[in-house]
């Protein structure tokens, strides 16, 4: 017999799957940096009405005055989806709710002894819990160990009587965009969906299939919690790997960029991954802490994961000796020397710094007494422990008054010919300058 409870509750699903098919879904979007703007257009490109929300005063600032802060973001798109009414930028959040649909992009960093740090998640959960109403579908998106929809969220939801699955919706999908990526974006980028309950999967892959192209549906929330954070540290053990080759080769004297190169012309079963300075960015650093976390908690150590990312947080202190050495090879030491850093941001043609090994490597050397300066063309000032510097003009003139050029990012932008035609010493970390015509300069492949 179906009783008057389950009419309701099973109007309120049928109510929302209804203004998702028709795109009067309300969007709400909490955090509008690089995961949450990009999301929230989409949404607007695909029909729905979106608000962001954001605590950030200064992003909301430019936000209403139509300036996008995210490089993946035109502002001209943004100005076009405000102008329609499609998207707004608040701080207000009562707006919450009045939203259909609820996703959560806020940030997942570490604590200091390197222990997941949920609390924005926590306070995005508070303030939709405070406003929660049957028929909401929430979704969180941030990277973060397995079980937090669950044992985070979920009780949240449920402590003033709505159940989730019945009342409400609870899911998890992971975040996978892949900044300054211009062949794949928001849109085209494959998403995993799960929900605490099969009808909070099934609305929540509703909802994403009237968005992106490709939904992957997985049994539960942890499934596809635990699949982002195999995707990444994947990422963090393959290019630990690609480090410890380095390492390794340049103790036997053999070129490791000319060997990866070499085993990717395997069709099957290689997959290349390069050496470099360090891993940077929100995620790749981050990540596997959290899985590592939440294993150590239910009694097992992750050996390879920890290793990997030992391996991957040494390799500014491997670039620092071999700067060392290379001054020292020429009898110069690194006091006083002038070193200029190209590159700063963690990855080439973004101006992200976030966790950018150039921010160990500019701090050692400003403490061994180098005059160290930098260029990079996204990344106009750097605010590093006690130094604030801003980024110089790459001139032949530059390049010709240092003792050592450390090529940290390989963005497009540089001019490798010059760099090697008028630097006389360069430390190239990312291989950049391989094969580039010209050149006095001696070149040391890390
Ligand atoms: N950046 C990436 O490439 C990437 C890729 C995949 C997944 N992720 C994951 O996505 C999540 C977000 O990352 P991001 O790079 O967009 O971070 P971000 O720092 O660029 O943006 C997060 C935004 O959330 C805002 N915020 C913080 N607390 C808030 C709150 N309580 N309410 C509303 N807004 C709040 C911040 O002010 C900021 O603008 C993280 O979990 C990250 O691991 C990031």
């Amino acid at each position: 017999m179906t009783t008057h409870a389950t009419r309701v509750r099973t109007s309120a699903a049928d109510a929302l799957a209804e203004k998702i098919d028709r795109r009067t879904a309300r969007m709400g979007v909490i955090g509008l940096g690089y995961v949450g703007l990009p999301l929230a257009l989409t949404f607007v490109e695909a029909g729905f009405p979106a608000v962001g929300f954001e605590v950030n005063h200064e992003r909301l600032d430019q936000l209403a005055n139509g300036e996008s802060y995210i490089s993946d973001v035109a502002s001209e798109d943004l100005r076009a989806a405000m102008a329609t009414g499609g998207f707004q930028a608040s701080g207000n959040f009562d707006l919450l709710g009045e939203m259909d649909c609820i996703l959560i992009c806020v940030p997942t960093p570490l604590s200091k002894s390197k222990e997941p740090d949920i609390s924005a998640i926590v306070a995005a959960g508070r303030e939709i819990a405070a406003r929660l109403s049957p028929g909401q579908l929430v979704v969180l998106e941030s990277t973060t160990y397995p079980g937090t929809t669950e044992e985070v969220l979920q009780p949240m939801f449920e402590a003033g009587g709505l159940r989730v699955g019945e009342d409400v919706f609870l899911a998890f999908s992971p975040e996978r965009v892949d900044p300054g990526n211009p062949n794949y974006v928001t849109r085209t980028i494959p998403k995993v969906v799960g929900g605490i309950t099969p009808t909070c999967t099934r609305m929540t892959a509703q909802l994403y299939r009237a968005a992106i192209e490709q939904v992957y549906v997985v049994s539960s929330a942890r499934v596809a919690e635990t699949t982002k954070l195999l995707e990444n540290t994947f990422r963090s053990v393959n290019i630990g790997l690609g480090n410890e080759m380095a390492i390794l080769c340049r103790h036997l004297g053999i070129d490791v960029w000319e060997v990866i190169d070499a085993a990717a012309t395997k069709p099957f079963g290689f997959m290349a991954h390069y050496p470099g300075p360090g891993i940077g960015g929100h995620c790749i650093p981050l990540d596997p802490y959290y899985l590592s976390w939440k294993a150590r908690l239910n009694g097992y150590e992750a050996k390879l994961i920890g290793l990997a990312s030992e391996i991957n947080a040494s390799m500014p202190r491997h670039v620092m000796q071999i700067i060392q050495d290379v001054l020292n090879d020429c009898g110069k030491c690194v006091r006083n020397a002038r070193i200029l850093l190209l590159g700063v941001a963690y990855k080439p043609n973004v101006s992200d710094t976030r966790e950018s090994p150039a921010l160990e490597i500019l701090e050692m050397l400003h403490q061994k007494g180098a005059h160290v300066e930098y260029s990079d063309p996204f990344v106009p000032s750097l605010d590093v422990g006690t130094l604030f510097l801003r980024s110089v003009y790459l001139s032949p003139e530059l390049l010709q008054a240092m003792d050592c050029v450390v090529i940290i990012t390989n963005h497009k932008a540089f001019n490798y010919g010059e760099i090697v035609t008028h630097a006389s010493l360069v430390v190239d970390t990312r291989n950049a300058t391989r094969g580039v015509a010209g050149g006095q300069a001696r070149v040391i492949y890390l």
